[in-house]
């Protein structure tokens, strides 16, 4: 074995979660974990990870960052044409997880994707660095690329953006999704692993049901 991970082990003791206290709403006891993990000053604190399937339902995972949440949804920006964006197209089905180490908390989503509305992803776009904006616009994301290429790509449109004043439009594959969630899942490290873990799934009329799943 090149590394031995057996005697990693962490004690969970600091807080606990009960339907009693958590919010009858997921999208506002998520909001209070953000919250928490911000106040926390934890690495990242809006970094998912986010796991998309093919038809066939092979999956593939990696990290985004939520950009907003509202009872809506939960907001995220991309290329259109990535890997995710074309699994997404062909599979509207996501998960994401939320990690907060530093709380030892975890969030789960579930749920189907959206995209954002036009004039809402030209906006955020326009929100950014200018150097964001042209390396997303740059980046054939996904697609096997020569590092050359892709800094000579970057400069080129630099150059039209310093020309055009510092302007520099949205790409038309460039943009948002909103998760409409079906599923939460609000996890808190406790002792001798007998974590808590509480899911809100939505019922047919809309509400929210809440349970306690083992741990
Ligand atoms: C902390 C962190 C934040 C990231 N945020 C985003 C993001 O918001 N949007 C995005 O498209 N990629 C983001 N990435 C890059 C993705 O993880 C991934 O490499 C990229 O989206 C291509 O994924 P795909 O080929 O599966 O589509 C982020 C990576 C990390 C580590």
């Amino acid at each position: 074995m090149l590394l031995d991970l057996h005697h990693l082990r962490e004690e969970y003791a600091e807080r606990k979660l009960d339907a009693s206290e958590a919010h009858t709403d997921p999208f506002i006891q998520l909001q209070q974990w953000l919250n928490d993990a911000l106040m926390a000053e934890l690495p990242e604190p809006n970094a998912m990870t986010l796991a998309t399937c093919t038809k066939e339902g092979i999956p593939s995972a990696r990290v985004v960052l939520l950009k907003g949440v509202d009872r809506s949804g939960l907001d995220f920006y991309t290329n259109y044409h990535s890997r995710k964006g074309r699994e997404i197209d062909e599979n509207p089905h996501v998960a994401v997880t939320f990690l907060w180490l530093g709380l030892q908390r975890q969030v789960r989503v579930e749920g189907v994707v959206e995209k954002l509305p036009r004039e809402q992803s030209e906006l955020y776009f326009q929100s950014r660095p200018l150097g964001s904006r042209i390396g997303a616009a740059a980046s054939p994301q996904s697609e096997v690329v020569d590092r050359a290429v892709l800094e000579a790509d970057f400069m080129r449109l630099q150059a039209e953006a310093e020309a055009a004043g510092g302007t520099f439009p949205c790409p038309p594959h460039w943009g948002g999704y909103k998760i409409i969630p079906s599923r939460f899942e609000f996890w808190q490290g406790r002792i001798s692993r007998l974590h808590d873990r509480l899911e809100y799934s939505r019922a047919e009329a809309g509400e929210w049901r809440i349970v306690r799943l083992a741990p």
